[in-house]
């Protein structure tokens, strides 16, 4: 019997897993700069969580999560996101009575999504995001923004598009609402069954649809930005005033409704417009969500934050063509001729790594050549040569693999020699 991967996930190798490792750190530093704090959730939640959170009219909890009954009988879900649990936390640990306001949190670990996979959509996926939770300055919309701009930017990516929109407040969405059920009424036997039943439970929706997304009741819906009141469209010029200060260049796009129901005021999506970039040109979505706070059971605290995918990150990164500079290779390899050399050389190589010296040795019994290939395989960069004479003599030869150049040193100064000579 054989093992397949379950669809729509994936081993993530040793060969690529550095580079993972690499965006992981820039985002932390990232974090760190901006004054993010890491934060870890469980994998899994009380399925209300999402209905309450994401919305039981969206496609993420109508269709699309792992939801399974524990032994307790409990209804538990994959967390198919990470803003709810975020939230979650923030009411539970009482994170709102902090004197450090706003909280701005971050975090990075899988979601899952039963989704039909295809290139960039996978069902278990690791998202990247970040949450600030206690202000309602635009400011910090333009930093959240700005946050994800910069991870991109500094892996080197260039062609990136920017969308932002507004969603409104309460009011403003009321009018849209009214607007949009009135523009869809009369034909909506034309679209879709989910949009139907979506008409008068969450309309918004609709303009969402992936089936129906080229019909033409879609380009003429009535845009939220025609419906939006003082304070909203106020709040929604200062996002652009401060983007721009912050030098992010961004368009407009009034269609832009993102898929889960807790938005409200600004949303954003950046996409890859590399050419040959997959169909799904998303690698970021986010935006202020004022309500979700007290839908949770907390205080009313306003919220904004994004996620990314860093498995979008990489496709995007690679329709760019740009390679992370990833250090890999090893600094000694440990060759041993002869069976005392052989005993010697697990001392060395625990020597050199205890030095701090990233060291390896054959495992293998293989000769010398074998050994010497070895090494070369994994671009060390020296070779250190011992023979059960050298050994006679505490002598060792070491290799600079870069110029060719043999040095024979004594054995006792061996690991020092070669920590000098890496620096
Ligand atoms: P989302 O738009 O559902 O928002 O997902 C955010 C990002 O996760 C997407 O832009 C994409 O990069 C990635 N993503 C989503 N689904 C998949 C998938 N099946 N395979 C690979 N990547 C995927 C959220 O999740 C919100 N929690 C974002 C947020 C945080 N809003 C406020 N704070």
């Amino acid at each position: 019997m054989s093992f397949q991967i379950p669809r729509g996930t994936q081993d993530i190798l040793p060969s690529e897993v550095e580079k993972w490792q690499y965006i992981e750190q820039v985002a932390r530093d990232i974090c760190r700069r901006y004054n993010y704090q890491e934060i870890r959730t469980p994998i899994f939640e009380h399925t209300e969580l999402f209905l309450r959170s994401v919305g039981d009219t969206t496609d993420i909890v109508q269709k699309e999560m792992y939801t399974f009954e524990d032994r307790g009988g409990r209804s538990i879900t994959l967390r198919p996101e990470g803003t709810a649990a975020v939230v979650r936390s923030f009411v539970e640990n009482k994170m709102y009575g902090s004197p450090n306001q706003p909280v701005k949190l971050y975090y990075m670990g899988p979601m899952f999504r039963y989704e039909r996979p295809q290139s960039g959509r996978f069902r278990q996926f690791v998202q990247f995001g970040v949450e600030a939770l206690g202000s309602n300055d635009p400011a910090i919309d333009a930093e959240v923004i700005a946050l994800a701009m910069e991870v991109y930017q500094s892996l080197g990516l260039k062609k990136l598009k920017l969308v932002i929109n507004s969603l409104g407040d309460a009011e403003s969405r009321k009018a849209h609402r009214q607007a949009l059920i009135d523009h869809f009424k009369g034909r909506i036997d034309e679209l879709c069954e989910d949009c139907q039943s979506r008409l008068e439970k969450n309309p918004m929706r609709i303009l969402d649809c992936k089936k129906d997304r080229d019909h033409e009741l879609m380009a003429t819906a009535p845009s939220i930005l025609d419906y939006l009141n003082e304070e909203s469209r106020a709040y929604f010029e200062k996002v652009q005033i401060y983007l721009s200060k912050l030098g992010v260049d961004f368009e407009v796009d009034s269609r832009l409704v993102r898929g889960l129901d807790y938005y409200n005021h600004t949303a954003f999506e950046i996409m890859s417009n590399a050419e040959g970039f997959g169909a799904i040109t998303t690698l970021c979505g986010g935006g202020r969500y004022n309500g979700l706070v007290q839908e949770i059971g907390g205080p009313e605290t306003p919220g904004v934050g994004f996620a990314l995918s860093i498995e979008r990150l990489l496709a995007a990164l690679e329709a760019e063509g740009i390679s992370l500079p990833l250090i890999g290779g090893i600094d000694c390899y440990v060759v041993a001729l002869g069976e005392k050399a052989k005993d010697e050389s697990v001392v060395l190589v625990n020597a050199l790594r205890k030095a701090g010296i990233v060291a390896e040795k054959d495992y293998q019994d293989r000769k010398v050549k074998a050994q010497l290939k070895a090494a070369d395989r994994l671009q060390a960069k020296y070779v250190a040569i011992l023979g059960d004479d050298e050994l006679e003599k505490q002598v060792i030869n070491i290799k600079n693999m870069t110029t060719g150049e043999q040095t024979e040193v004594p054995l006792d100064s061996f690991v020092s020699y070669v920590k000098e000579a890496l620096q």
